[in-house]
């Protein structure tokens, strides 16, 4: 609605009816999307569990934990926007659960490369986790070396009224490749330093660096494990 002041000049003002009409609305849809969060949050909790139980049950069975700690994010509305933009989507319910299969984040650090394989067959193992989509960047690292078993996966969470599936990002990855990925993060978006091409070459390097470590590391575990078993055997 507009006006005119005593000198002629046009100002804007609220209309009420519309303005309240538009608040209840937003009002609305932020309820439901913080019921739609609070669904993704019961999925991440469902998958750590999923995970804490395996560690369990392994260290029972190998007296070691194969998995080293355990971190989980719910993707925020700001970045649930921006990537939505990025993708040229609108910012609505149906599509955020559509198109971003990272709204719910399980990052699991393993002591060893084959932990990683084997925590997931482990996983999907379980008849109610459905795979939608794997990607092996261990077995095929990222140009700039990054390295990581990446699971989408469906599971179904139990409410009061309905089972509802959800879908969990789950990244599976060792110390090595862990301590890797938080550095090169922190120097690809460390403000006001230029990320330099020798920087770049410097971390794949690293990369090399640590997937030879692990390489050791796997190749000990195995010596190790061939040690104790025939020294049960005796
Ligand atoms: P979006 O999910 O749309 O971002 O793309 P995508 O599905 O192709 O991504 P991808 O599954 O390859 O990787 C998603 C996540 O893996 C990122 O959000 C990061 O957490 C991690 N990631 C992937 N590539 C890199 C990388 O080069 N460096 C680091 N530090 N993390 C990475
Ligand atoms: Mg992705």
């Amino acid at each position: 609605m507009n006006n005119t002041t005593k000198d002629g000049q046009k100002i804007q003002t609220m209309d009420f009816n519309a303005s309240e009409a538009f608040f209840e609305q937003t009002k609305i849809w932020m309820q439901k999307y913080k019921r739609l969060m609070a669904y993704y949050k019961c999925a991440i909790m469902e998958i750590e569990t999923k995970f804490d139980v395996l560690n369990e049950e392994f260290s029972l069975h190998y007296d070691r934990n194969p998995i080293n700690s355990i971190h989980t994010r719910l993707k925020s509305m700001e970045s649930v926007r921006e990537k939505l933009e990025r993708k040229g989507l609108p910012m609505d319910l149906n599509t955020i659960e559509e198109n971003l299969m990272d709204i719910a984040g399980v990052r699991v650090i393993c002591a060893f490369p084959d932990d990683v394989y084997m925590l997931e067959q482990a996983l999907l193992k379980q008849d109610d986790v459905t795979l939608i989509e794997r990607k092996d960047y261990i077995a095929n690292p990222k140009e700039n070396g990054y390295r990581s078993l990446h699971l989408i996966v469906a599971i179904p969470i139990f409410l009061a009224q309905e089972k509802r599936m959800m879908n969990v990002e789950i990244q599976l990855r060792t110390i090595a490749m862990d301590s890797w990925a938080s550095l090169e993060h922190q120097l690809r978006y460390k403000k006001d330093v230029e990320f330099t091409e020798g920087m770049a070459k410097d971390l794949l390097y690293c990369a090399q660096l640590s997937a030879e470590l692990d390489a050791k590391m796997d190749a000990l575990q195995a010596q190790a494990k061939i040690d104790t078993y025939t020294f049960d055997e005796e």
